[in-house]
C-alpha cells in the first residue's frame, strides 16, 4: 500500500511539459492484423441509441462465429496485441471466424449519429457497462448473425466484456438463444472482496468522482486529458516502467510481472487505455459499495424516477441461462476468486468451471500473458472443442 502511494505521488510530480510524440508507434487493429498476413474487415453498427460502433472480422470458415469482447478501458487490440500467439491471430490462424468487438467511447467507437464526445461530453459519455450491455453488445451479436448468416455465435469475453454478457441477458433473455457459449475470462459481476490499493480506491471514489464531474472530465483515459497524462508518464524509458506497472497495473491486476515485460509495456501503453466513461467507473464502483450487482443508483429520488423504487434494478444473473464456461486466475486482484464463486453460485448454467493452473495468473495475463498459449489456450480449445458447437 505505502509503496503504491509513494508511486502515484511520484507519478503526479513527474506529470511534467510534454516531449513524447504520443502517437507514434501506434498501430491499429487493421494494422496489427494485416502483420500476420490477415485482412481485416471492417463493419459499422448504429446502437438503438445513436452510438456507431467498429467491429472487426478476420474472417474463417471453421464452426460458429467467435466474438471477442474485449474489457475495460480495452479495445479489439487487446486481441492482436501479443503478436502470433495473440488469442486473435491463433483463432484466425486455426481457421475461426472471429469477430472484434468494440464499445461505444473507445477509439474505434467514438462516433455518434448526433452527438460528439467532445462537444457534448455531458450526454455523450453519459453511460456505463448497463448501456454496453443493454445497447452495444446486441447490436453487436445481430450484426455478427446477419453477416453470417448464422443463428447462433460462440463468445469469448475478458472481464467487463463478460459483465455485459450477464447485463444483457438479464435486461433482455431473448438475447440468450443467440449465444451458444459464453467463455467467461477473468469474469466480473462482483466486487466485494477486492483488496487494496482497489478497495481503498473504490472507498475514496465518491470525492474523486465529485472532484471529476466538477471539472467535467467525463471522458476518462483515451484521448482525454487523463490519458494523454497517463500516456506521458508511462512512455518514459524506465521510470514509465517503474511507475506504472509496479504503481498500477500490478496492484491492480495482480503481479505476474515476468508475463507483462518490459518491452511489452511501451508497446501496450501506446494501446491502452483507451477511454470510458467516469459514470462507468462510478457504476464499477457502486456494485463493489453496495455488495450487488445493480444497475447505477442515482440516489432514492433519481432511482424513483428511472426505476419507479427507491433501490436500483438489481441485474438477475439467473437469467443468463447460455452455456457458461468460466476461466478464472489463482492471483487476479481484480475478479478475486471469492467474487467469481459468487458469481459460479449465482449462474444457472455452468458448463465448465476452471482456476487456471499458472503460477500468479493475473487479472491480464488472459489477454497480455506473454506465454499464454502455453497454459490459458489449452483450456479455451478443450471448452470449444466440447461445447463449442
Ligand atoms: C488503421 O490505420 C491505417 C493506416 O494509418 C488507416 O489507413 C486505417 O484507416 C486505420 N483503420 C482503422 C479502422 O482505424
Ligand atoms: C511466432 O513467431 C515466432 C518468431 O517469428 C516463431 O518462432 C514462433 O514459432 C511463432 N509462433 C506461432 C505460434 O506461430
Amino acid at each position: 500500500m505505502y509503496t503504491t502511494l509513494v508511486s502515484y505521488t511520484i507519478l503526479a510530480v513527474t506529470v511534467s511539459s510534454g516531449t513524447l510524440n504520443l502517437d507514434q508507434g501506434y498501430r491499429n487493429t487493421t494494422e496489427f492484423a494485416a502483420e500476420h498476413g490477415i485482412t481485416a474487415k471492417e463493419y459499422k453498427v448504429v446502437t438503438k441509441d445513436g452510438y456507431i460502433l467498429g467491429i472487426f472480422n478476420l474472417p474463417g470458415t471453421r464452426g460458429l462465429p467467435i466474438l471477442l469482447m474485449h474489457g475495460l478501458t480495452d479495445s479489439s487490440d487487446t486481441w492482436l496485441i501479443r503478436g502470433n500467439i495473440s488469442l486473435g491471430i491463433t483463432l484466425a490462424n486455426l481457421g475461426y471466424d472471429v469477430w472484434l468487438g468494440n464499445l461505444r467511447g473507445n477509439k474505434y467507437s467514438r462516433e455518434h449519429t448526433r452527438l460528439d464526445p467532445e462537444r457534448d461530453a455531458a450526454v455523450y459519455w453519459d453511460f456505463s457497462f448497463h448501456e454496453n450491455g443493454y445497447y452495444d453488445l446486441p447490436a453487436t451479436i445481430d450484426l455478427v448473425l446477419e453477416k453470417t448468416g448464422a443463428s447462433q455465435i460462440n463468445a469469448i469475453g475478458h472481464s467487463q466484456g463478460t459483465t455485459i454478457f450477464f447485463v444483457l441477458a438479464s435486461l433482455r433473455p431473448e438475447y440468450n438463444e443467440k449465444v451458444n457459449l459464453l467463455v467467461a475470462m477473468a469474469p466480473v459481476a462482483f466486487l466485494q472482496y477486492v483488496t487494496p490499493p482497489l478497495s481503498t480506491i473504490i472507498k475514496v471514489s465518491p470525492e474523486l468522482i465529485n472532484f471529476g464531474k466538477r471539472l467535467k472530465q467525463y471522458e476518462i483515459f483515451g484521448e482525454s486529458i487523463t490519458g494523454k497524462a497517463y500516456r506521458e508518464v508511462c512512455l518514459k524509458p524506465t521510470i514509465g516502467y517503474l511507475l506504472c506497472a509496479y504503481g498500477y497495473i500490478f496492484p491492480v491486476a495482480g503481479y505476474d510481472v515476468k508475463e507483462y515485460g518490459y518491452k511489452f509495456h511501451y508497446m501496450l501503453t501506446r494501446q491502452f487505455p483507451m477511454s470510458t466513461s467516469l459514470k462507468n467507473l462510478e457504476h464499477f464502483a457502486q456494485v463493489s459499495r453496495r455488495r450487488s450487482f445493480s444497475a447505477f443508483d442515482y440516489g432514492r429520488i433519481g432511482n424513483l424516477k428511472v426505476y419507479g423504487t427507491p433501490s436500483p434494478l438489481n441485474y438477475d444473473l439467473k437469467k443468463t441461462t447460455m452455456p457458461v464456461a468460466i476461466l478464472c486466475g489463482e492471483s487476479d486482484k481484480l475478479a478475486t476468486f471469492k467474487d467469481v464463486l459468487l458469481l459460479k453460485d449465482a449462474l444457472p448454467n455452468i458448463v465448465q468451471f476452471s482456476v487456471v493452473d499458472h503460477n500468479h495468473m493475473n487479472h491480464v495475463d488472459f489477454t497480455w500473458g506473454k506465454t499464454m498459449d502455453k497454459y490459458l489456450y489449452p483450456y479455451i480449445f478443450g471448452i470449444l472443442d466440447r461445447f463449442g458447437n
